[in-house]
This record gives C-alpha cells, structure tokens and sequence, in this order.
C-alpha cells in the first residue's frame, strides 16, 4: 500500500494513558491523588509537544475498580473517579483540536459483577439477561484464570446455585457471547462512544469473545496457565467481522487494536481477517514485548512478524511497556542508554508504535512497599504516577495512590523538558522524523541479515536514497557489512555522531540513524 493511501492507525505513534495514574486536576473529588479526564486534558499541550499521533486510556468506565477500571459496572458513563462525560467530550474535543486522536480500551469479555447485567443474571435461571453470562451446575472445563495464583476459572454463585465462568478474577464474571443479546448489547456500546467521537478502541482480550469450552492441556493447567492464551476459536472471527464492519460504517478511519494474547504471531495473524472479509485493524505483539533484549532475537521478531502479517495485509504494532508488565528499562538492565536505543526500534520499525506513559521519561517501575500494593495482579509498580514537576508532590494536587518511580526528583517532565540532552527531547527527535520522513511510514522495508549482535533495517527514501536504522546494544563493534558506507548519521545515541559519515563499522553500544542521498 503506497504511504500516502495508508490511513492513519498503520504508522501512527499512539500513546497509551493510564489515567489513574497520568494528572490530576485537582478539583474535589472522592478520590484525592487518583489521576482524571480533567487533569489529562490540561497535559495535552505536553503530549502534542511530543508530538504523538493518538492516545489510547486504559478504562475509564464506571467500574468497582476490582482490576482498576477492566471491570465495568457501565460502558456508557465515564467513573465519577474520573469525571463525567462532559469532561469526556471536553478531552475528546481538545485532542482533536490538536490533532490528537482518541481511543478508549473496550472490555468485551467480561463485565463487572456489580454490573446491572450481571446482577439481574445471577437472580434465576428464567430472568431476561439469565444466559448472558456462562453458568453452569459444574465447572465445565479445566480453565485456570488469570490473576490470584490462578485458580480455577468458576466459582460457584450462592444466589444462582451454580457456577460462573471468569477468565480474570471472580469480580469479572465473562459475558455469554454466543448469546444474539449480548453481541447487540456490546455493539451498543461501541456506537456510543463512536457516536460520541472518538477514534477506536483498544480491544481488551478480544479473542475471548468466542470460546468452544474444551479442555486446555493438562500439563499447562497444572502449571498455573492461564487459560487466556490457549483460547483460539473460530466463531470469534465471525464475531470479530461484524465489529468491523460496524467500525467501518463510520466515517474517520476509525480503528481497533485487539489484544490477541496467543504469544503466536501465526495464530495472532488470522485476527486481521482477509483483505475481503477484515477483523481487526490492528493488534498487538506480545512476544516482541517480552523479548529479551537481544539484537538478533528481537530482528528475528520483527521481520517475522512484519512478514507473517504483510501476507494477511495486515502491518505490525510494536510496543516495549504497558500498564500490566514491568517497565522495560527495567528488564532491560536499568541503565539509560539501553532504553534510548530500545526508543530507536520502538519509533522507526515499520508500522504502529505504542509508548506507554512515562517510557519518555526513562521511567523504571515504583518500588510499591507491600502496605501500599493494591493490585491482584501484582502490576502496581509500572502503573505508578507521573512526575511532571520536581516539586514535593510532582505537579499532583494531592499524594497520589501509588508511590511515585525512583529519581523523580531529577526524572520528571519539567526537569527532562528544560534539558535538550534528556531521553524526552530523544524521544522527541525520534518521533519527529518518522513524521517528517515519509521513508518511515512505508511498507518498503528490508531486514539485513548481519550478526546477530546487530539489529538493522533499511528503507528506501522517496529520492532514490536510504535511511537506515542500527542498533547494536552490545559491548562490541558491529560489521554494518558496508551499508553504513557513504551515509551521513542523521541521529545516534551518542551524539558525537551525528553529522558524521561513519565507515562499515558500527560502534559498541550505540543505536543511529543514517541517510545516504
Ligand atoms: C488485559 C488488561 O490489559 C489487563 O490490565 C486486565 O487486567 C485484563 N485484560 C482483564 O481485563
């Protein structure tokens, strides 16, 4: 597909907001230090500094907040946590006024128990919602859940007399979707808020809407697996091509980003549909995130990917970090510079690149004292707050629900602002030429084979030149096999580079970026 036809959602960088945890506005609310819409919008000028294409929240439906906002008790009103939908649509509308888009995170597999649904299910088995979520007399499968040492997937309902299925915790009862009801329920919620503007959705553990309650393998289960990752149907697909269409009767490019978590890029694949018949827009790809941080296992990801899903005319997604996985600077050592280099793949891979709050920050997780941890799934540390000023509180009205991350004193937005060498002006240099540079959002790449302590790519530039990308995080020199030879580095790691013609090799520790004409 030629750059200029693309829409939008295939080379967009979208960063992820996890609003409990981003800005607060301080006005009076229930929950003083808790992040909401209001405070967000009042950081939007920032995030348009950085220069993002789109934001997607983490949820901010009414929710009991038994996993923080991926149990919802209403798709269709915002948490009085977080403010109302009028601040909603005051977000929407100043995004948009920035040339931000807007997606929120839909949680079509499971409801709160709190949620109206659920209450009215659990009353009989005769009531109008009675099959809209999975009951049975006995648990039907042997699926573990997820969360809480995973145990099983039913729990018994007192009121009911029988067992529910949750794939997450008890609170997060999964919604019968082969029930006509409830897939029109869902589609409600989905024109709500396209009717109300926003942009698309992330889509919470979408392959789970179809399931074909079989047993997963013994030995897994008895390890603790979760069953999420086994779960692989096809009546999901026929399900995942109604919502697209309904996407797609809206005008905007509206988009979707599913999380297909099957750690399997053939399985993960088939989630885009055909070029005839579509599914997703887009989706994620959770083994890159938790790759090692490895040169030549990382470029082996990428180029299989990028491959597995040109066939299925679908274009990758790349993301380091999010709000349910330790930072990645973090597990990739700790120091600095790796996650610089990390930023350089993350921004110039071909495709849609998602930062997670905070990663332009250098940010690494909280350290959250047991007396403070809230999380059932022991995530509390990459989802701590925002520092954006070096002041006590860190530009937050109030002591914010989690601890803030290490060295907020000098890692904060207005520290990293002020200084032009900072890993936020890195991230921002980086963003702005996959903007600037059309090269960046094409298709045209080649994955050049090299060491494998060594992770480059190369595309073509629209005057017959090339732009090439090397990361080499390694203590050794790289033999760049020649390709370097000639080209000017554009941007690098290290700045003394830069402006430099390099030879063929490539120094240790560095990640660049390079033109020849
Ligand atoms: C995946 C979300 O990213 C995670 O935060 C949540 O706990 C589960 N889905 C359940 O909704």
């Amino acid at each position: 597909m030629d750059a200029n036809t693309r829409p939008w959602w295939r080379y967009a960088v979208v960063y992820q907001i996890y609003p409990r945890s981003f800005a607060d506005s301080g006005r009076a609310v229930a929950e003083p230090g808790v992040g909401d819409l209001d405070g967000l919008t009042a950081r939007l000028d920032h995030l348009a500094w950085l220069g993002v294409d789109a934001i997607w929240l983490s949820p901010v439906f009414r929710s009991p907040m038994a996993d923080f906002g991926y149990d919802v008790s209403d798709y269709c009103d915002i948490d009085p946590v977080f403010g109302d939908l009028a601040a909603m649509d005051r977000l929407i509308a100043a995004a948009h006024a920035r040339g931000i888009r807007v997606l929120l995170d839909w949680v079509p597999n499971h409801t709160s128990n709190l949620h109206p649904w659920f209450q009215e299910s659990r009353q009989d088995r005769t009531n109008p919602k009675a099959d809209w979520y999975v009951w049975r007399d006995e648990p039907a499968t042997n699926w573990n859940a997820s969360f809480l040492d995973h145990r099983p997937a039913w729990t018994y309902d007192e009121q009911r007399g029988q067992y529910y299925l949750h794939c997450f915790l008890p609170e997060q009862p999964d919604l019968n979707w082969d029930h006509p009801d409830v897939e029109a329920a869902m589609h409600e919620t989905l024109r709500f808020w396209l009717d109300r503007g926003v942009d698309g959705f992330r889509m919470d553990v979408v392959h789970l809407i179809g399931k074909d309650y079989a047993d997963d393998p013994a030995d897994a289960v008895g390890k603790g697996w979760s069953h999420v990752t086994f779960n692989d149907v096809p009546i999901t697909h026929e399900r995942l091509r109604r919502i697209r269409a309904l996407l797609d009767g809206y005008p905007g490019d509206r988009t979707s980003v599913g999380e297909v978590y099957l750690l399997d890029e053939q399985r993960m694949a088939t989630y885009h549909g055909t070029t005839d018949a579509p599914e997703l827009h887009l989706s994620f790809n959770f083994r890159f995130l938790w790759s090692p941080w490895e040169p030549g296992g990382l470029a082996a990801l990428a180029r299989g990917t990028t491959e597995i899903l040109d066939r299925h005319g679908a274009g990758p997604t790349w993301a380091l970090s999010n709000h349910d996985v330790p930072r990645h600077r973090g597990r990739y050592g700790g120091d600095e510079l790796d996650a610089r280099m990390a930023a350089v793949m993350l921004l110039l891979l071909p495709g849609t690149a998602f930062l997670y709050q905070g990663e332009e920050l250098g940010l690494v997780d909280a350290d959250v004292p047991p007396a403070r941890q809230v999380d059932p799934g022991g995530r509390d540390g990459c989802r701590a707050p925002i520092p954006w000023d070096d002041e006590p509180l860190h530009g937050w009205h109030a002591d914010p629900w989690l601890p803030f991350p290490p060295e907020s004193d000098v890692r904060n937005v207005a520290a990293m602002r002020a200084d032009a060498a900072s890993i936020l002006h890195w991230y921002r240099r980086l963003i702005a030429l996959r903007r600037a540079q059309p090269a960046f959002h094409s298709d045209a790449v080649t994955f050049l084979d090299g060491s494998p302590g060594l992770f480059a790519w190369t595309y073509p530039d629209t005057a017959g030149g090339e732009w090439s990308v090397y990361v080499n995080p390694t203590d050794q020199p790289q033999d760049a096999g020649g390709r370097l030879e000639g080209a000017t580095v554009v941007l690098a790691t290290d700045p003394s580079l830069e402006r430099h013609a390099l030879g063929t090799g490539l120094p240790a520790r560095v990640a660049l970026v390079a033109h020849r004409a």
